[in-house]
């Protein structure tokens, strides 16, 4: 941990460009983001560049309620949205991108796959569809959304298949745990590029986050702000005192700093910017720690191995 540490601090001072932050994951140094801005980003292990900071949109209504909240967090200089086939407003997703005028090769669509589509072993047609939907020629990013027991890796065998037919850029997947990866390595070609899983100061599963930054996956938060809920924990508070910046905000940074990509969800303009509002400050390695020790292994949503829909 010391060594980390040190060669973190020697690294930081001697690769680090005046006026850029490079984010290196705690254990391991394959995972290096840059954090100046929200045009800030990742790069996948198939080289492809992953904004590292973007609009949630779960629980956002298709309609006008997801279109204005995608024009807000454009128009704020978020180039990254979070959708998925269950939340049903890619079209939504896909109407604001269209008339947003942003030329799509500086927008990341991720989308993901509904479970219905590997038990009915229907993934190229759910596939198809979210294309159609979002009215693009390609996504960004596409996963699997949830482990689906006895049925992930056949489905991972097609996403390969997507993959290689160039209309997605990079492929992975979502609330996978170690051992879900492993039964998927042995019999993938292409490794998932992403891992994006339940990820707060309550559930930080620092293991998992090292196991994908050592297999180069990058790992991103679902409910990065426990949906509001971080605004309760007094240590925060503290900190938002410390650093003036709010509850919401610390945990964000926190995030960007251990090199997770996060990606907030909210349906109001005010909230769109001052999420995104975390790029002029910095938490200290002491600060980080602490964050890191209130984790409690909670869950807020579904356990990846009983899930029930
Ligand atoms: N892969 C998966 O299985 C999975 C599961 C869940 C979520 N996700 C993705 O991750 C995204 C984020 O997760 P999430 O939506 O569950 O939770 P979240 O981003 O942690 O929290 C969203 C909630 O916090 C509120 N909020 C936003 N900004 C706030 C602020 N500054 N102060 C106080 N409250 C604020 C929002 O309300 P308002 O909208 O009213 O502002 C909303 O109720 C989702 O939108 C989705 O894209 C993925």
């Amino acid at each position: 941990m010391v060594i980390n540490q040190i060669l973190k601090n020697y690294i930081w001072e001697l690769f680090i460009p005046k006026g850029k932050a490079i984010c290196l994951s705690n254990k391991y140094f394959y995972i290096t983001m840059i954090i100046n801005d929200l045009k800030g980003t990742v790069q996948l292990s198939n080289g492809v560049s992953m904004p590292c900071f973007g609009l949630g949109v779960f629980k956002t209504q298709e309609g006008s309620e997801v279109e204005n909240a995608v024009k807000w967090a454009l128009e704020a200089g978020y180039r990254h949205i979070d959708t998925a086939a269950i939340y049903r407003n890619e079209r939504g997703v896909g109407n604001a991108v269209r008339v947003s005028g942003i030329p799509r090769n500086e927008l990341f669509i991720t989308t993901k796959l509904w479970n219905d589509n590997q038990r009915n072993d229907t993934v190229m047609a759910g596939f198809e569809e979210s294309l159609g939907l979002l009215q693009t020629d390609y996504i960004d990013l596409y996963l699997i959304h949830w482990p689906v027991k006895g049925k992930f890796t056949a489905t991972w065998k097609v996403m390969e298949d997507i993959y290689r037919s160039g209309r997605v850029r990079a492929i992975g997947v979502s609330n996978f745990l170690q051992h879900h990866l492993e039964d998927l390595f042995r019999i993938a070609d292409i490794k998932p590029m992403v891992n994006q899983v339940e990820c707060h100061p309550y559930l930080v599963q620092q293991q998992l986050i090292d196991f994908c930054h050592a297999h180069h996956m990058v790992y991103e938060a679902w409910s990065p702000i426990m949906r509001g809920k971080v605004n309760d924990i007094p240590l925060l508070e503290e900190l938002s005192d410390k650093y003036h910046k709010s509850q919401v905000q610390i945990v964000l940074r926190w995030d960007l700093q251990k090199g997770i990509v996060t990606i907030p969800k909210s349906v109001h303009q005010e909230r769109i910017r001052h999420n995104a509002d975390i790029f002029d400050f910095e938490l200290s390695a002491e600060d980080m720690d602490l964050i890191d020790k209130l984790d409690k292994n909670h869950h807020f949503g579904a356990h990846p191995d009983n899930f029930t829909f």
